[in-house]
Parts: structure tokens; C-alpha cells; sequence
């Protein structure tokens, strides 16, 4: 099928509508931060335990008229996903401390099978968002699961690391995190990396920054291991992260939303991009109303093609051993 096929029967762009699935810190983090949005019109909370999406949707409208208060906010089901635009999922198993995000695959992948078994009953034909974790896995499971065009079909990916990436760069040389570029690609996960080679403080390369203020090379690599090792922290400190993430998707509802055509690292389907095919792993990707509109292959040297083909493996070897 061809990418745009799908287009022709896509929900109208009248009514912007966004089903969330899992109503937990995530979920309802994104939720929060897409109350004071303007690009939404109608919130749709799902979850298992409806008590609980009822009070979150309670919670929340009180809020309205000191927010978006045009905005419908309310719990409901399945049926609700039908005329949706967005699905966003964060139902699932959240990482323990000293957990990593691949331990969770056995118990989120039954979840994310069976979310997308009733997201395909309600004939939903959006763009559907997973940022369950393992984030790549689960959102190959719920491209599986819904049979939707793997471009309908993304995780938020890298978002986050890479909007933290950009925070401990912007932090360390004392300039603006939206003048710092680049992103953190491969696994939502430890293996994870940067190209260097492709990071820039406005328009000017990381690198040269560094050799002109004669920053010690190991100190890029410190920044990486904080990056990486981030989440791991914050649950030990807090028992688990939400912030970070739900404004991550709070931003990619609304590239997707108002058919921004925006350039976010996420987890995307491939289809020979950087010599892979057949997994989901976080990649650059302009973004729009219809999903993925096409993955950025940036120039990577030896040492970063390596480091992503052992991401690659690493995800390839989990689909093989564990979902197919
Ligand atoms: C984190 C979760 C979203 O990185 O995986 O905080």
C-alpha cells in the first residue's frame, strides 16, 4: 500500500481528537500538559480501571476554566478510538528501580497485544503513539496487533533522551537548549548513542565548540552517560519518571495534530534506512496528521553505524526470541 493510501479515509481534521490508553503518571502527565493547548479539542481517558479514568477526567475539567476550557475531557472506551485522530498509549508495566526497559517486554507485550486487538475492533484509521516501554518492541507489537501502516504506527522513541540530551549540552556550555541540535538515536535504552558528528550548537558543529574551548572529549561522553542513565536515577530518587515524557508527548500530539511536518526523533519502522529493515528503533522522522512522512538518514561515521547496528541487534534479537 502505497504511504498515502491510508489518507484518503483518515478522520477529518475537523474535531481534533485524542484517545489516551493507561491513565497512569505518564499518561495523565501528557494529559495535564495538553489542558492548556490549543490544538485539541476533545481528551478521551481510557484504561482498564475505569473508576480510575472517571476521577482523572473529574480532576481535570475542574481545571478547565482557568485552562483550554473549550476542551471536552471525559472517560470512556474503545468505541471512542473509531473517530479519533490520535491514540496515545502508555498503558503497562512501569520500570522498577535497577530495572531496565527490556525486562518489562514479557508482561507489556500481552498489554500492548490486547490494546491493539480492541483499537482494530473500533476501525480506528489515525496515528497511533506508544510510549510504553520497551517503547521499539511495543510498538512493533501494536503495529502487529492493529495491522495500521507502520507510518500510523510510532513510538515517542528518543524524544526524551534527546530533549535531555539537549538540556545537559545546553546546561554545560551555557546556551539555550532550543540552540542546541542533535539527537540520541537507536533503543529508547542503554544502547542508545549520539552523533556527535551531527550535533550543533545553532549552526555551528558540536565538535568545533569543543576543540575551540578546548573541552576534554571524555566530558561529551559524561554528558552521554547522564543522558542514558537518567531515568534510572530519577526512579531511584522518585520511584519513576512522568514529567519528561508526558510533555514529550504533549509536543508530538501536537506536531501531529496541526500537521506540523516537524523533525522528532522517534521510533519508526524501517524499511532499509540505515542498512535495516523490519523493527522499530528512534530514528529523525518529519512528522504530520499521517504519521511518519519519511525517516532522515543522516551521515553516520563507522563508529556510529556500529553502535546503531548493535541497537539494531539488540531490539532484533528481543522480537525473535520473545514476540514473534
Ligand atoms: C524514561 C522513560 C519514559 O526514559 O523510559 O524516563
Amino acid at each position: 500500500m502505497a504511504m498515502t493510501d491510508y489518507l484518503n479515509d483518515m478522520p477529518a481534521q475537523g474535531n481534533r481528537k485524542v484517545v489516551l490508553v493507561g491513565t497512569g503518571f505518564v499518561g495523565m502527565s501528557m494529559a495535564y500538559t495538553l489542558m492548556n493547548h490549543k490544538g485539541i479539542d476533545e481528551l478521551v481517558l481510557v484504561d482498564v480501571n475505569t473508576e480510575k479514568a472517571e476521577g482523572e477526567a473529574m480532576d481535570l475539567v475542574h481545571g478547565l476554566p482557568y485552562a483550554n476550557g473549550k476542551l471536552k475531557v471525559y472517560a470512556g472506551d474503545y468505541s471512542d478510538c473509531t473517530d479519533a485522530n490520535v491514540i496515545v498509549v502508555t498503558a503497562g508495566a512501569a520500570q522498577k528501580p535497577g530495572q531496565t526497559r527490556l525486562e518489562l517486554v514479557a508482561i507489556n507485550t500481552k498489554i500492548m497485544a490486547s490494546v491493539g486487538k480492541s483499537i482494530k475492533e473500533s476501525g480506528f484509521n489515525g496515528v497511533i503513539v506508544v510510549a510504553s516501554n520497551p517503547c521499539d518492541i511495543m510498538t512493533y507489537v501494536m503495529q502487529k496487533a492493529t495491522g495500521l501502516h507502520p507510518y500510523q504506527v510510532l513510538g515517542s522513541g528518543t524524544m526524551l533522551d534527546t530533549a535531555r540530551l539537549r538540556y545537559e549540552i545546553g546546561n554545560f556550555f551555557e546556551v539555550n537548549p532550543a540552540s542546541v541540535h542533535g539527537y540520541i538515536m537507536g533503543e529508547h535504552g542503554d544502547s542508545s548513542f549520539v552523533s556527535w558528528t551531527n550535533s550543533y550548537i545553532g549552526c555551528k558543529s558540536l565538535l568545533e565548540v569543543v576543540e575551540e574551548r578546548k573541552v576534554p572529549f571524555d566530558q561529551l561522553q559524561r554528558i552521554y552517560e547522564q543522558v542514558r542513565d537518567a531515568a534510572y536515577e530519577i526512579i531511584n530518587k522518585k520511584r519513576a519518571t512522568y514529567y519528561g515524557i508526558g510533555m514529550s508527548l504533549a509536543r508530538l500530539v501536537d506536531a501531529i495534530l496541526n500537521n506540523e511536518n516537524t523533525v522528532l526523533p522517534l521510533s519508526c519502522y524501517l524499511e532499509g534506512q540505515y542498512g535495516h529493515e523490519g523493527l522499530y528503533i528512534g530514528v529523525p522522522a518529519i512528522i504530520n496528521r499521517a504519521g511518519i512522512r519519511e525517516i532522515l538518514t543522516l551521515p553516520l561515521t563507522e563508529s556510529d553505524q556500529e553502535k546503531f547496528d548493535r541497537s539494531c541487534s539488540t531490539l532484533q534479537e528481543i522480537i525473535n526470541t520473545t514476540v514473534t
